[in-house]
């Protein structure tokens, strides 16, 4: 019931600013090569949640190359209520002075070259970007520095350097453009690596950008996002690769007739105590003793994730949790204890610990469904 009237009370928030002719006022980099992915995933995600929203022309008050951090959080202040588009490493801890949205698609840095050239000799990396640190991180032997991403890709096609370490995006963006040029693609072994495109807002946005986080969990739930952001998706060889180390259906099938019966999850026995009392430190004055609801949401039950029916996915809550959990103090527990409360909440609702201890990378990306097995 109170779970109902609060959400009630958010949408009528939403849709009297909306009704004031308060659109959202969205961004988008403008040179960016994410930018129609960015824009159609920011249009299916507003149309989902039914508000009215306008793209910002940012025009020339942005340059062609990267934002400062500082020039985001002052777009964030004043011309921009949500940012798209925004890439973020999953390395990085993210300034308290913003918030971001679950990802919506991976965006890496990789090593690529042209085909037939052997992968040996100098790797070109442009200056002061991530690719210059990501060289450094995973030991090239012999990495040449560009002064920017467009001379590391023309030093690679014109054979000035064997290699390059480049965003991915900037290379399917050269590819469309330059008919005829298809890179060879590999990833690159370092924890500076693995990025992936988020919308941003500034804090007083967490109620949006919660709800943006859900709409773009329950897209995923469907496919729809999947197919909204397959033009960024790897290279087919890269794709072939992948499912080639996939069980194949039969071994998946008969691995799947020998799991226990009831439900598990990635979660260890060892992580619910302490999640519990995380639990009721931090969240259960406002969900409930026994996670049954007060002023905020029940987090058990048909309630909060129904059986088979949920719109919800595990990594779409920790990622919610992390970012907008406890309400009144976003974002500031610990990592070790957002991820104990969430063995914990997959424990009260249900599910088996599958004995591998639960992490915030394998939480966070965790793509299954979330069901509550509590009745
Ligand atoms: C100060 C009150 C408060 C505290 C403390 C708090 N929450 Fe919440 N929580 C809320 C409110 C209010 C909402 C609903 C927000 C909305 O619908 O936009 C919510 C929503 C949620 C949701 C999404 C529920 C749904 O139905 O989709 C989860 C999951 C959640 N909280 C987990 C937690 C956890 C875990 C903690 C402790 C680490 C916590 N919360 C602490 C107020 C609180």
């Amino acid at each position: 019931m109170k779970y109902r009237n609060l959400t009630l009370a958010v949408a009528v928030a939403l849709s009297a600013a909306t009704a004031q002719g308060h659109e959202i006022r969205l961004c988008v980099f403008p040179h960016s090569p994410t930018r129609a992915v960015d824009t159609a995933v920011a249009h299916a995600v507003f149309e989902h949640l039914g508000l009215r929203y306008r793209v910002v022309d940012l025009g020339a008050a942005l340059g062609h190359g990267a934002l400062p951090q500082a020039s985001l959080v002052h777009l964030l202040g004043g011309k921009c209520d949500v940012f798209a588009g925004v890439p973020m490493s999953d390395d990085a801890t993210p300034p308290a002075t913003l918030l971001s949205s679950r990802p919506y698609a991976a965006a890496d840095f990789v090593e690529f070259g042209m085909p037939g050239v052997a992968a040996s000799g100098t790797v070109a990396v442009a200056y002061r970007t991530p690719a210059q640190l990501i060289a450094a991180d995973a030991k090239v032997p012999n990495f040449d520095v560009e002064n920017t991403p467009e001379a590391v890709i023309d030093a690679v096609v014109n054979h000035r350097a064997t290699r390059g370490i480049a965003w991915y995006p900037s290379l399917l963006a050269y590819e469309q453009e330059h008919s005829g040029t298809r890179f060879t693609v590999a990833p690159v072994h370092s924890r500076l690596s693995h990025w992936d495109l988020r919308f941003v807002a500034a804090p007083r946005q967490r109620v949006l950008l919660g709800r943006v986080s859900r709409s773009l969990d329950a897209m995923h739930h469907s496919g729809a996002l999947q197919r909204l952001t397959a033009p960024l998706a790897p290279h087919a060889e890269a794709a072939q690769t992948a499912s080639a180390s996939a069980p194949n259906p039969a071994q998946g099938g008969k691995a799947a007739a020998q799991a226990p019966a009831g439900p598990t999850a990635q979660f260890a026995a060892e992580q619910v105590g302490p999640g519990r009392q995380v639990y009721a430190a931090e969240c259960a004055k406002c969900h409930g003793a026994k996670l049954e609801g007060r002023t905020a949401p029940a987090l058990m039950g048909p309630g909060f994730a129904p059986a088979s029916n949920s719109t919800m996915t595990i990594g779409g809550i920790y990622q919610y949790v992390t970012t907008n959990m406890p309400a009144d103090k976003p974002g500031l527990l610990k990592p070790a204890q957002y991820v104990d409360v969430m063995a914990y909440l997959l424990q009260a609702n249900g599910y088996a610990p599958s004995g591998k201890a639960l992490t915030a990378q394998g939480a966070g990306n965790d793509s299954s469904q979330f069901d509550s097995f509590v009745k």
